[in-house]
């Protein structure tokens, strides 16, 4: 998720999660123009852990894809063909942000009004990283959904080896009404796998998602923000949770991804999410009027328990 999601988080909750729980993750949209992005870029979002091989890694992790916007056919294609040449395992393409900065430039889900050219950048895109998967990610619909089943028909056409359906139009934005039925039409509607996005609160809901609309995924969005460990299904305390944002700012800074101010405010936008351990205890606006990142650090230590015996962290500082 653009702005949130980059390696240092993902790879926390990759860790908490064993891969038969979350199947994989993606990076940020990666906007595509006019030209093809510098490898050196594509690096950067995998993040480091990403690009080391598996056997490497303390346990098993979910893969990361490389999710790239754009509607340059060809400068889509020749970063895709980058992305998985500096190691991402597969590419998803963006058919669905709503943002202006992507309509002006014809992305995202602007190519929801135009499935032939829709189609036609996933079969290029496909082609260039063959024979790594290519995935799509789509809306519902631009206005409506009547136009849902030739959505998916064209990123099933286009050779993409999964489809996932955020189950709002373009015009639902990111409305609290969600209608799972239009998952259960775009199931039906190809022979790919389908991946149900929208909506999902609750471990329970990751469950009921697939049951009721025949998705073989389910996709969480901002509920991950606020719990971590969703995907498991696991209750944690507040302590745990506390430590969860300490450890975050801590890797934030120590990666050189932040200041410690910087690493206060990523943790501040996790807040606004934030369920695990009922450690906001409805005090939420409270949490997020700390404008002192000392203060909010020394409010999360007196919930992790966190004592002198702790070896020293960047948040103690
Ligand atoms: C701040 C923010 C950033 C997002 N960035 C992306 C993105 O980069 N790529 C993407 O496919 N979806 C992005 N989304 C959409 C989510 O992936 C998801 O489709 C949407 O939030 C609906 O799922 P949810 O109801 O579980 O949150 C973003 C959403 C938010 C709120």
């Amino acid at each position: 998720m653009e702005g949130v999601t980059e390696p240092c988080f993902r790879d926390l909750l990759l860790a908490r999660n064993r891969p038969e729980a979350l199947g994989g993750t993606f990076t940020e949209f990666v906007r595509v123009v006019d030209s093809p992005l510098p490898r050196r870029l594509l690096r950067e979002h995998l993040g480091e852990r990403a690009l080391r091989p598996r056997a490497e890694r303390e346990g098993p992790r979910a893969p990361v894809g490389v999710q790239l916007m754009g509607s340059d056919v060809g400068a889509l294609a020749e970063t895709a063909r980058r992305a998985i040449e500096v190691g991402a395992p597969l590419v998803d393409l963006n058919f669905g942000c709503p943002a202006k900065g992507a309509l002006r430039g014809c992305a995202g889900s602007a190519l929801l009004r135009e499935p032939a050219k829709l189609e036609s950048i996933v079969r290029a895109c496909v082609a260039a990283v063959s024979p790594a998967p290519l995935t799509g990610k789509i809306r519902a619909g631009y206005d409506d959904d009547s136009r849902l089943e030739d959505l998916a028909r064209a990123v099933e056409a286009g050779g993409a080896a999964m489809l996932t359906i955020h189950c709002r139009t373009r015009a639902e934005a990111y409305c609290d009404e969600v209608d799972w039925t239009r998952i259960a039409r775009a199931v039906n509607s190809v022979s790919i796998p389908v991946c149900g996005n929208g909506g999902v609160a609750t471990h329970a809901d990751l469950v009921r998602m697939r049951r009721e609309t025949g998705c073989a995924f389910a996709m969480v969005g901002r509920a991950a923000l606020g719990d971590p460990w969703i995907f498991e299904g696991l209750r944690v305390d507040a302590a745990e949770a506390a430590r969860f944002l300490l450890e975050y700012a801590d890797v934030l800074v120590l990666s050189g991804g932040a200041s410690t101010r910087g690493a206060a405010a990523r943790v501040k936008q996790l807040l606004v999410h934030w369920t695990a351990g009922d450690l906001l205890g409805g005090d939420r606006d409270g949490w997020l009027r700390e404008g002192d990142p000392a203060r909010l650090f020394e409010r999360l230590r007196s919930h992790a328990g966190v004592d002198a015996a702790t070896p020293e962290r960047v948040t103690d500082r």
